[in-house]
């Protein structure tokens, strides 16, 4: 159930995040959803790099009240790609199903369109295997746009890659 109280921001990722993001991100679940660039196990030295990386890219901590919850980032793409831009994002497991990855989605298109002013489309790639990330881009307003039938693979499964979109309004 979703608690009255929830405040959902999006903070440039800070280097006392690490612990948090090393204990919550260390986790199979988010691994087997997400590209093989994420470690597992997730060190304490892969949240450091993480970090280091990030500063600067749009790579944010996810807060409920000022509290880590999840991260989530924005990849603009270039050259003739360059007015779209892909996301990606997880929340930890125990704060799952409270609605904190929809407002983090929607708060991260917002920022999106607010500060990249060539960017008309951002959109996220969804394992087939992944109905609780596909709802989560709904709800926030995104549009499947199809399915790319076979395209990557993930500890030996073939995943079929379902496309979201949202596009700038004005
Ligand atoms: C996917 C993820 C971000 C969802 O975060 P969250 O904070 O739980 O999302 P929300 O609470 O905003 O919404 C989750 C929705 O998925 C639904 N859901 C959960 N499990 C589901 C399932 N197995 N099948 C269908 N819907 C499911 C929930 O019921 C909820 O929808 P509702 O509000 O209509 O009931 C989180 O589970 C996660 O980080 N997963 C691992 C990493 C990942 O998948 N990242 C995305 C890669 S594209």
């Amino acid at each position: 159930m979703k608690p009255t109280n929830m405040r959902i921001q999006i903070e440039k990722l800070q280097k006392s995040d690490i612990p948090d993001l090393v204990k919550y991100g260390n986790d199979r679940q988010i691994w087997l959803n997400v590209s093989d660039n994420y470690p597992y196990p997730y060190t304490f030295d892969d949240g450091l790099a993480f970090f280091e990386q990030s500063t600067d890219k749009h790579i944010f901590s996810i807060k409920n009240n000022d509290v880590f919850v999840g991260i989530i980032d924005l990849r603009p793409r270039y050259g003739i790609d360059r007015i779209t831009a892909e996301i990606g994002y997880w929340v930890a497991s125990e704060f799952a199903g409270q609605g904190i990855g929809t407002k983090a989605v929607e708060l991260i298109v917002e920022y999106g369109f607010a500060n990249i002013p060539e960017l008309l489309k951002i959109y996220a790639r969804v394992f087939h295997t992944n109905p609780a990330s596909m709802r989560v881009l709904e709800k926030a307003g995104f549009v499947k746009e199809g399915v790319l039938k076979k395209s990557c693979i993930k500890e030996n499964q073939i995943i079929d890659l379902h496309h979201f979109s949202i596009f700038r309004k004005d």
